[in-house]
């Protein structure tokens, strides 16, 4: 039984440590109550009920508006006090429920990352904490002498960015179904090779561009299929694991710009190209043209740690006394299949890292990232790593496939967790194959179905289980 996607493909990207999260904690509870000096008797507007201008506007502020402002992807906009008033018990029952702002990476009795993670977006128990008091007490306002200094609203741009690649012509989707579309990217800076060093996709038609994966092309295999426009249709196109491709970035609605640090760099090797593949949803009953552009920040000078990315899992048997292990449900064969109307089907899978091809060029091998990845009925994907007797977990991702992301950790190389030849990767894959799963259910709707047994596959109804490592390595 020959296994997809045992093998490894190298792709890359990575945000990068921001100091976002930590402007917000400073500010992120209640100020100690202050004898008034009149010894006035408190009133509404007393240190201890929280005040939008004082407490609230800056939690917003650092963990909601990029996405909460006018033209940003949130349905609705933050910025003004009249805003946020209107919507203050949604705020509260949205941040108590942590479902905004989005992150994925949870802290489980399961699973406890034994390092932050970079970019943290997450709100403290005393933040959530703030905003619902401040909800229960009628959402006030508070002086506007309180309120944090007016920045820029934050923009999702990527830092100094030295070139942009966009499709030769704009490409016109159906608007009507869904459509994956690979263009072929080409730029004369980048025939020499390139270190990139940081890269952002920036989304044309948001109604329809719903995600896109920029990676490599180093043998040409896209390019050739492309047609004169320099695109092609890849739906369905599953990946053979012959491409050699290196990841570069998988960008969804809100996703930060991948930002690496000086000495971090993604290569492009001499003559390949770029491509993107753009998933395009349904965005109405017209057709729809679309012109999605890549920046990226070329690296001046050989960095001094390579990223790459792996891809584990997907394995549709067993292997070696790892690969596709068995289930509950699996009667003689190991199968994978998650049954119609299970809440919480697991699959897992697991792979024994093998030794490196060549043992003279094998530094230490750091994991610098590890991202999860199911389709609509997943729910969480688990990831644990296990050395000798030792097993940590890296990561437990409460799965939304509209938020996917790679979490990171914000640590040195050197304190990074290592992986070894003989180390095992142990993924963990969860599903809700039922009505009850709003993603899933309102798939099976839009198809006019109920639901069914699902498989492994590359269709929106099929389902995977994945790992995608990002490994550094340091440049010889
Ligand atoms: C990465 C972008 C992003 C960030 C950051 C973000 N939101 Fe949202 N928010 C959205 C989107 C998009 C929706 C629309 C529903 C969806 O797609 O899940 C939404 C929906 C909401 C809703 C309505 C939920 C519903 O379905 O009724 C509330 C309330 C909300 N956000 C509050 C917040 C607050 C408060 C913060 C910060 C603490 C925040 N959001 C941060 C993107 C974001």
């Amino acid at each position: 039984m020959a296994q997809r996607h045992s093998r490894i493909w190298i792709f890359v990207w990575s945000p990068i440590a921001s100091a976002v999260t930590a402007a917000a904690c400073s500010t992120g509870s209640p100020a100690a109550p202050s004898a008034s000096p009149q010894n006035e008797a408190p009133d509404a507007a007393t240190p201890d009920i929280p005040t939008f201008h004082r407490n609230v506007e800056p939690l917003l502020e650092a963990h909601c508006l990029k996405c909460h402002q006018p033209g940003g992807i949130a349905p609705f906009s933050l910025v003004t006090y009249n805003d946020a008033q209107s919507m203050a018990p949604a705020i509260a029952f949205e941040t108590g429920a942590r479902r905004m702002p989005p992150w994925g990476a949870q802290d489980t009795p399961e699973c406890k990352p034994r390092l932050p993670w970079n970019r943290d977006e997450r709100l403290t128990d005393v933040e959530i904490k703030t905003i619902a008091d401040w909800s229960a007490a009628g959402a006030p306002e508070g002086d506007t002498k309180d309120a944090p200094p007016r920045r820029e609203l934050t923009k999702i741009e990527l830092t100094n960015p030295t070139l942009t690649l966009e499709p030769k012509t704009p490409f016109v989707a159906s608007g009507t179904r869904d459509e994956y579309r690979c263009f072929v990217l080409e730029s004369p800076e980048l025939a020499d090779g390139a270190y990139i060093g940081g890269i952002n996709v920036v989304p044309g038609n948001r109604k329809i561009v719903h995600h896109a994966v920029v990676m490599t092309d180093p043998k040409g295999t896209f390019a050739e299929k492309a047609g004169p426009d320099g695109s092609f249709d890849c739906t369905g196109m599953s990946d053979d694991g012959t491409a050699e491709r290196t990841l570069l970035e998988i960008w969804v609605p809100g996703s930060n710009p991948h930002e690496l640090p000086s000495n971090i760099a993604m290569q492009l090797v001499p003559g390949a190209k770029i491509v993107m593949r753009i998933h395009y949803s349904p965005g109405g009953q017209t057709a729809q043209p679309d012109s999605t552009k890549v920046q990226l920040r070329i690296a001046k000078t050989k960095p001094e740690f390579l990223l790459s990315t792996i891809e584990i899992g997907n394995f549709i048997g067993p292997v070696d006394g790892g690969g596709l292990l068995p289930d509950p449900n699996d009667a003689e064969d190991v199968e994978f299949r998650i049954p119609a109307n299970v809440r919480a089907h697991v699959e897992s899978m697991q792979l024994t890292v093998a030794p490196p091809d060549d043992p003279t060029k094998a530094g230490p091998v750091y994991i610098y990232g590890v991202m999860g990845h199911e389709h609509l009925a997943g729910i969480d994907v688990k990831v644990d790593l296990e050395r000798a007797g030792d097993s940590q977990c890296l990561l437990e991702d409460k799965w939304d496939f509209h938020w996917q992301r790679m979490y990171t950790y914000a640590v040195s190389p050197e304190a990074l967790p290592t992986l070894a030849a003989g180390d095992k990767i142990k993924v963990r894959c969860t599903y809700d194959n039922s009505m009850f799963n709003r993603r899933l259910a309102a798939e099976y709707k839009a198809r006019g179905l109920v639901p069914m047994d699902l498989k492994l596959g590359e269709q929106t109804l099929d389902e995977m289980c994945l790992v995608i490592p990002q490994l550094l390595r340091r440049h010889l």
